[in-house]
């Protein structure tokens, strides 16, 4: 086969892949070069932007290391991230909704007890958060590892700043009690902008898209016999809810983080200045 043009080249790299083993890789392989093509014949691309865009996912590559993944950036503010989030995690009744992962989790958090607080030298209104984790059928779940991490009241996460801070700060991973409950003190985290200094922030500026996410904190919760659950819970008195640069906000992850004068708190500390308190209840998917 030769003498290609551009309706019968589509058809001729899709045979070239009839003899895969993988019916899985061959289906998607095909369903790609189908839709790469469709899309270069739908904008006429130009051979000026095929460079371009060469030229834009090698700088994607480059801008990648060790701490900075700048293709999962691109996934998640294209909306790719969550459209693959929504289809492999399609909820039944009673069970918290998922959202991205994003770049700052730490896998070695430090543990701690109930209770503690996890601002260390982070400054910012105290928060306390205190919190359940019950199987979607409603059953509590007690020994479940709770990893939380959140930016701090700048809108920086501690591995955006750990010379400053000389260790992580804002991160931990707390265990359920036997009534499957949790709660720690932290600081209030800001509202902030995703890496916007690479390519990333080339095609947000190009496009007079914003880069900001709303205020948020992470949540990690695995639990035997559970799918693991990745999610924030956002405040609802941030800006931006209504148009996070990477597509991550619902309405069942927005909660109060609820203002209290100075006084007893309600795990029974004494605080001496206003503070806020976000209280949320998780439920997991049976794996
Ligand atoms: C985050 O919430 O930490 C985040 C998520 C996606 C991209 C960048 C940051
Ligand atoms: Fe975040």
């Amino acid at each position: 086969m030769r003498d290609f043009n551009e309706h019968t080249i589509t058809q001729a790299v899709v045979d070239r892949f009839a003899e895969t083993p993988d019916p899985r890789l061959k289906a998607v392989l095909t369903s790609l070069v189908r839709h790469l093509h469709d899309f270069v014949r739908d904008v006429d691309l130009t051979f000026e932007e095929w460079q371009a865009g060469i030229a834009f996912l090698t700088r994607t590559g480059q801008t990648c290391d060790q701490h900075r993944q700048e293709f999962i950036l691109l996934s998640d503010t294209l909306g790719v991230s969550m459209l693959v989030d929504a289809i492999n995690h399609r909820m039944p009744e009673g069970a918290t909704e998922t959202t991205v992962l994003g770049p700052f989790y730490v896998e070695e958090a430090p543990e701690r007890p109930n209770g503690a607080d996890i601002a260390g030298p982070l400054e910012g209104t105290p928060l306390l958060v205190t919190g359940s984790v019950a199987s979607a059928d409603g059953r509590p779940l007690a020994g479940a590892t709770v990893d939380v991490w959140h930016a701090d009241d700048d809108g920086s996460y501690d591995v955006q700043q750990l010379d400053a801070l000389g260790g992580l700060a804002g991160r931990a991973r707390f265990r359920t009690d036997a009534q499957g409950r949790f709660h720690f003190w932290t600081v209030m985290p800001a509202w902030y902008p995703i890496p916007a200094d690479g390519p990333v922030g080339e095609m947000l500026n190009a496009t007079s898209r914003h880069p900001n996410r709303p205020a948020h904190v992470h949540f990690m919760i695995a639990a035997p016999g559970h799918e693991t659950l990745i999610t924030h819970v956002f405040a609802s008195d941030s800006p931006w809810l209504e148009s996070d640069a990477v597509f991550g906000v619902k309405t069942s992850l927005i909660a109060d983080f609820a203002e209290h004068p100075a006084g007893p708190a309600p795990d029974g500390r004494a605080m001496e200045r206003p503070f806020r308190h976000l209280s949320y209840d998780f439920g997991l998917k049976a794996a």
